[in-house]
């Protein structure tokens, strides 16, 4: 996936994302580092870009994929930018190479979020 093409220099950790939209679409991303190091960015946040891009306006499902012992769960900013699109019953697929290794519910990563619905907007 698009975690082969990862720009990740600096931290030597590639990531990949995919989401899959309301239109059926499956949008990847990876993350793409910067050498000024706060101006990089996560892959969930190239995947939404592609998403929303091609006019796509909810995720159903999410899938994070990235190496080591520790499970890739979204970083907090991520959990949050899945928000914007997704509900507390999206799921969200954390993947290492082998394989799927856990599913989590968004409302498990981010309980009680502030979303849409908190400012009178959309249905979230
Ligand atoms: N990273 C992601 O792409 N997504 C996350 O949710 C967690 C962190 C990336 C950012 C950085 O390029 C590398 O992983 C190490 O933090």
């Amino acid at each position: 996936m698009a975690r082969a093409n990862a720009h990740a220099p600096y931290s030597g950790f590639a990531v990949g994302a995919a989401v899959l939209s309301d239109a059926g679409a499956i949008h990847a991303g990876c993350n793409v580092e910067n050498a000024a190091y706060p101006v990089g960015s996560c892959a969930e946040a190239g995947a939404i870009s592609a998403m929303v891009a091609a006019g796509g306006t909810r995720i159903l499902a999410a899938l994070v994929l990235g190496a080591g012992d520790a499970l890739c769960t979204p970083c907090g900013a991520c959990r949050q930018r899945l928000r914007e699109f997704a509900d507390d019953a999206t799921p969200v697929i954390v993947a290492g190479p082998e394989g799927v290794r856990r599913r989590f519910s968004l409302g498990e990563l981010l309980p009680e979020s502030f979303g849409p619905a908190t400012l009178g907007r959309g249905d979230g």
